[in-house]
C-alpha cells in the first residue's frame, strides 16, 4: 500500500509541476511567435531571457524532484522491467539541462552584432521545446503505466 500512496502523491505533485512548466512554455512560444524580419527589440530580448531563465531554474528543480524524490526508485521497485525507460528519462534530463543552459547563454548574446538572429534563436527554442514535450509525454505514459500495474486503475 505504501507504494500506492507514494505514487499517488507523487503523481499529483508531478501533474502540478508539469502544468506549471507548461505555462512557462506557453509564454515562450508566444514570444517566439512574435519574431519578425527585423532585429529584435531590446524589450523582446530581455523578456525572452526572463522566460528562459525561469524555465531553466524550474527545470533544474523539477528534474531533481523526479530523480531524488524517490519516484524513479519506486517505479523501478514496483516494475523492474521499466528500468531502461527510467534510465532513458534520466539521460534526457542531462541533455535537456545542458540545452536550456545553452539556449539561455545564446539568448544573452541576442543584442550583440555577432549574436544569433531572433529567427535562429526561435528555431532552436522550438526544437528544444519539442524535445522537452516528448520527454514529458514519455514520463506521463510511464506514470500511467505504473499506476495501471500497481492499482489496476487510473486513480
Ligand atoms: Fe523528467
Ligand atoms: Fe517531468
Amino acid at each position: 500500500m505504501s507504494v500506492r500512496v507514494t505514487n499517488a502523491s507523487f503523481a499529483k505533485q508531478l501533474k502540478k509541476e508539469h502544468a506549471y512548466i507548461h505555462e512557462i512554455i506557453k509564454k515562450i512560444e508566444k514570444r517566439v511567435a512574435m519574431i519578425g524580419p527585423q532585429r529584435p527589440a531590446l524589450e523582446w530580448g530581455s523578456s525572452l531571457l526572463e522566460n528562459l531563465s525561469s524555465l531553466r531554474e524550474h527545470l533544474e528543480k523539477h528534474f531533481e524532484f523526479e530523480e531524488m524524490g524517490g519516484f524513479m526508485e519506486e517505479v523501478m521497485k514496483a516494475l523492474p522491467n521499466v528500468s531502461p525507460q527510467v534510465e532513458s528519462l534520466r539521460r534526457d534530463h542531462q541533455i535537456l539541462a545542458f540545452e536550456i543552459n545553452d539556449l539561455y547563454k545564446r539568448a544573452e548574446t541576442l543584442i550583440l552584432d555577432n549574436g544569433p538572429t531572433s529567427r535562429e534563436m526561435g528555431e532552436d527554442i522550438k526544437h528544444f521545446l519539442h524535445s522537452l514535450g516528448e520527454h514529458e509525454r514519455k514520463e506521463n505514459e510511464l506514470i500511467l503505466h505504473v499506476f495501471l500495474d500497481d492499482v489496476g486503475m487510473i486513480d
